[in-house]
Order: C-alpha cells, then sequence, then structure tokens
C-alpha cells in the first residue's frame, strides 16, 4: 500500500507519466523523422515529370537518408534500454497507466497522411523527437572529434580557470576540491573536471540529456565505437547532399574504458534533478562553473543567489555563456530578462567580488560547422569570489 498522501501521488504519477513520454520520443524519433523524408518523396511525386527528372539525383540521397535514421534508431535505442531502472531501480513500465489521457505507446503516430491521434498529441510528440534530434547534436558538441573546435571555445576557458584558481602547489590533493557543474547537459566538462583530478558532480534536469549521458557516461568502454548522423534532419543550407549525411563517431574519449574508471568514477557523478530543489545545503562547493547555463532559469537573481548561497567563502564561481534567457518566448513564464551590465551589479549586490570578466568571446553551441548559417554566441565569461566573512 502507498504511503503517499494524495498531492504526493500525482506527482509521482505526472513524473512517471513525463518518463513515459520522452522514453516514447526516443521509440518514436525514427517514424517521426522519417515522415519529414516521407513529405519530401509525396512533394516530388506531385511535381511535373520533368522536374522529378531533374531530382533525380536528389531522390537517391532521400533513400541515404533513410539509411542514416537506421543508424541513429540504433543508438536512440542503445540509449533507452536500461532507463526503465535508471533512477533508484524504479520501474517506470506502468507508467502508460498513470498518464490521465490513458495514452499508450502504440496510438503515437507521425505519419502525416495516416494520423489515428489528435492534432495536439502529435504535436507534443513531434516537439519531443526534436528534441531527441537536437540530443544527436549534444552528442557531437561534448563526445566527438567534430566537437572539438566547440569544446575549445566553451569549457577550455573554464578548465583553464579552474586549474589557475586551485593549483598543484597549493592543492596537492585534488579530490579535496568539490567543484558543481549544474546544466551539465551530456557531462563531458563535469568528466574533464574530474579528470584533472577535481571531485566533481554535474546536475541536469533533463529526461532526454540524462538518458543519454547514462548511455555514454556508463556504457560507452570503446572509443568511438559508435555512429550518428547529426544533421540529417536539417534540410537548409547544405552545400552538398553529404553535408546532409556526414557521420560522427563518439565517444571520441571513452568514459566508461576500464582504464580510465576507477579513480575518476569516484570523484565523479551525475546528480538527477533541478538546480534549485537539488543544492540547498550552504557552503559546500569549492566551486561552481556554469557553462550556457544562467540564462536557463525563468529567475536568474535565483540562480545566482543560490550558486552564492552554496559556494563556501572563498569559493569560485567560473561562468560562460550569452544571456539567451531561455523562458523569455513562453506566454505561461513569468521570465525577467536583465541584460549583462545589470546582471553584473546584482552579482555584486548579491555578495560576490568580481575577479576577472571578459566580453564577446565567440561561442557556438551545437552547430554544423559545415552549414551555410552559422550561429555564434558573443557570449561573457567571468570569475566571481564569494568572499571570507
Ligand atoms: C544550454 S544547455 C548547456 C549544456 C552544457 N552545459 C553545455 O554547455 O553543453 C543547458 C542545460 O541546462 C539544463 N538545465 C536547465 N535548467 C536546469 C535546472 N534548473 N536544473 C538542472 N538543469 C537545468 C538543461 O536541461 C540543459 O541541458
Amino acid at each position: 500500500m502507498s504511503s503517499l498522501g494524495p498531492a504526493e501521488e500525482i506527482d509521482e504519477a505526472k513524473e512517471r507519466a513525463h518518463f513515459q513520454a520522452v522514453v516514447n520520443a526516443f521509440k518514436y524519433y525514427k517514424l517521426c523523422s522519417l515522415d519529414r523524408i516521407h513529405k519530401s518523396e509525396k512533394i516530388i511525386s506531385t511535381l511535373p515529370q520533368s522536374h522529378q527528372r531533374r531530382l533525380d539525383k536528389y531522390k537517391t540521397y532521400l533513400t541515404k537518408f533513410k539509411k542514416c535514421l537506421d543508424v541513429n534508431n540504433a543508438v536512440v535505442h542503445m540509449i533507452i534500454k536500461d532507463v526503465d531502472t535508471m533512477f533508484e531501480n524504479v520501474d517506470h513500465s506502468m507508467a502508460d497507466a498513470a498518464n490521465s489521457n490513458g495514452t499508450n505507446t502504440e496510438s503515437f503516430g507521425c505519419n502525416y497522411n495516416n494520423c489515428e491521434i489528435t492534432s495536439q498529441k502529435q504535436h507534443k510528440m513531434q516537439h519531443d523527437v526534436e528534441k531527441v534530434q537536437s540530443v544527436l547534436k549534444n552528442i557531437v558538441r561534448d563526445w566527438s572529434e567534430d566537437g572539438a573546435a566547440e569544446r575549445e571555445q566553451c569549457y577550455k576557458p573554464i578548465l583553464d580557470e579552474i586549474e589557475a584558481r586551485f593549483p598543484p602547489d597549493e592543492y596537492s590533493n585534488r579530490a579535496h576540491v568539490k567543484v558543481l557543474v549544474p546544466g551539465a547537459g551530456l557531462g563531458r566538462l563535469a568528466w574533464e573536471i574530474a579528470a584533472r583530478g577535481y571531485t566533481c558532480q554535474g546536475n541536469e534536469f533533463s529526461l532526454f540529456m540524462l538518458f543519454a549521458s547514462n548511455f555514454i557516461l556508463n556504457r560507452c568502454p570503446e572509443a568511438n565505437a559508435h555512429t550518428v548522423h547529426p544533421w540529417v534532419h536539417q534540410y537548409v543550407n547544405h552545400a552538398t547532399c553529404e553535408h546532409q549525411l556526414r557521420a560522427a563517431a563518439f565517444p571520441d574519449a571513452p568514459p566508461a574504458a576500464p582504464r580510465a574508471a576507477a579513480a575518476r568514477r569516484a570523484r565523479f557523478s551525475i546528480a538527477a534533478g533541478d538546480f534549485l530543489k537539488v543544492y540547498t545545503e550552504p557552503d559546500e562547493w569549492n566551486c561552481v562553473a556554469t557553462c550556457f547555463f544562467i540564462d536557463c532559469a525563468p529567475n536568474v537573481i535565483e540562480f545566482i543567489e543560490r550558486i552564492y548561497a552554496i559556494l563556501r567563502p572563498g569559493g569560485y564561481w567560473v561562468n560562460l555563456g550569452p544571456l539567451l534567457y531561455h523562458y523569455s518566448d513562453m506566454p505561461t513564464e513569468n521570465s525577467i530578462e536583465p541584460p549583462y551590465d545589470i546582471l553584473l551589479e546584482i552579482i555584486t549586490d548579491v555578495g560576490f567580488e568580481i575577479l576577472k570578466e571578459r566580453t564577446g568571446v565567440k561561442t557556438k553551441y551545437a552547430q554544423n560547422p559545415n552549414s551555410m548559417m552559422q550561429h555564434e554566441y558573443d557570449s561573457v565569461f567571468f570569475v566571481c569570489r564569494k568572499p571570507y566573512l
């Protein structure tokens, strides 16, 4: 018999339903992605014969794109293989029953012509599948050779700063230095920090990211044993069809390799959950490292105050990223979007000393290096200290 109250039971039911919706998005990745190719094929079939003939070569590439989806789908299924028991051995396979819509997995279909579900549900599934597609791009950013340039821009300044603030002559045992990386994504930055000898915990609340990082961090012992085609879902701004097919092998550095394993694993962990809910213990961390994270809050002040609270006196906050303010365009969210000059005043007002600050730091996020369109951020990089009282 359940010992939970009604409110907790509802929360738990919602959590289970969300868990199952994310699993379903991975399961329906191929079907939904295939629909986009079928759409192109259908359009071509309605064109005049002369146009169809001129697109013959492109049609052969559409067939090759389907093979790429098969390759991606194999990875996507490996990612969700053991997720039912990922968190505290909770079995989420009954989650469908908890879904108040009574939706079972069989009812999802993304076929544009043979749609069995309401357009609202279809839209939600499409949106979730896009998140799976973006996980594939994040795999490239964090765990492939192709992501090395982005990591050099985004992670290296943070890693260099941590090594400079906690130098070997003062910190002979780096394992005593505790570093937290909130919004850890697929975990590469946190893993690199642990690889340098520090004790590091990544924190992440997206199940899409957590499922994928669980696979890479725990079940990929061999370098570059897997392949994804991350740009196959991008239909615009390609110079050649081959660019759309381009494959990336991962993981370039195998986190679960036995040789790397024991010591580093002891110092490295990922904690699932909302940063503001998981980290409430004051004065715990020597360093908090944030990369493309602080703009993920509806109210950035809450993040700044919490980082301040959980740092030990004398501890450092190292940050790099833009101010994209992810909740800004969401009608249902109360988002505030202070620009950088105001943000600096808030950071000082909270109590931090600003030790270093750089603007215009060229950074990219999960960009296709061959695309005709490139998003580049002029990010800010800063280092703050919580003073000794
Ligand atoms: C833009 S991504 C950056 C990921 C990684 N740091 C990188 O640079 O590749 C931001 C990440 O923060 C996570 N995130 C956002 N708000 C969070 C919160 N309140 N608690 C934990 N993670 C959060 C998101 O799920 C996402 O994976």
